[in-house]
């Protein structure tokens, strides 16, 4: 039977149905990944789903173990991994409640553990990361999306922070110059460590609201979240099951 695996972010457990079954919390040579897996059958496919952020959303970004998540995921040997990511929308284009596969990122992230090199567990690679996301699987997700009738902005580029804050406007004001579309805390060192381990990664951003200094008038961005969280979502996951009918 094939296998795919999905990396839920934010309010992504919702995707999973009721008839899933759970799997023990992995323990990897990297520590624990940051839950167990729920797993379920879609027709012939296995679907395995890993909440980024521990079963209670609660394992902030930059405290997320990446590199056991991937590790866990590895060992299941998934024909694919699909990382779904809530992000601030930063050009026009990204509005709020859009599904946005990115096919470029910027790095501004520090102190995590990104690599699975470290000089002592693993062997020095040097690898290639560009494009950071599986194109192949990239436009697979953008036709499933059209196939389902979700409007989808099918290139852009993620500036990955650090978080758990949120950004001033100047901040953003730079992304923007650096080129960046939409802003998120989880898509690295998630993508390299994935393309590391050899998977292929691609990345649903779901756009939850507006990136500071991008506001309409009186919003803010929590209460973008509160409004578009819901309606992406439900974008990502219809665009999935649509994905899910491709294998
Ligand atoms: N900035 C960074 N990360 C985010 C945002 C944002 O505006 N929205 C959702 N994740």
């Amino acid at each position: 039977m094939k296998r795919v695996a999905l990396i839920g972010g934010t309010g992504a457990g919702r995707i999973v149905p009721e008839t899933a079954h759970s799997r023990a919390v992995t323990q990897t040579r990297w520590g624990r990944a940051s839950a167990a897996t729920r797993v379920w059958e879609h027709g012939d496919l296995e679907v395995v789903f890993l909440p980024r952020h521990g079963e209670a959303g609660a394992i902030p970004p930059h405290k997320v173990n990446y590199r056991a998540n991937i590790e866990c995921l590895r060992a299941l040997a998934p024909a694919a991994v699909i990382g779904i990511n809530a992000v601030g929308g930063i050009t026009p284009p990204a509005w709020p409640g859009r599904l946005v596969l990115p096919d470029q990122l910027i790095d501004y992230t520090w102190g995590r553990e990104h690599t699975f090199s470290d000089g002592a567990n693993a062997g020095l690679q040097h690898v290639e990361f560009d494009p950071p996301f599986d194109e192949a699987l990239r436009s697979a997700l953008a036709q499933a999306a059209l196939a389902a009738g979700v409007d989808v902005l099918a290139t852009a580029t993620y500036g990955v922070t650090q978080g758990p804050r949120l950004e001033t406007a100047a901040e953003i004001d730079r992304l923007a110059a650096d080129g960046c579309d939409i802003v998120g805390m989880t898509a690295m060192p998630e993508a390299a460590l994935a393309r590391e381990a050899g998977l292929r990664y691609a990345v649903c951003a779901v756009v939850v609201n507006r990136a500071a200094g991008r506001l309409a008038p009186g919003a803010t961005i929590h209460g973008d979240m509160g409004q578009f969280l819901d309606v992406a979502l439900g974008h990502a996951g219809r665009a999935l099951r649509a994905w899910f009918e491709m294998w």
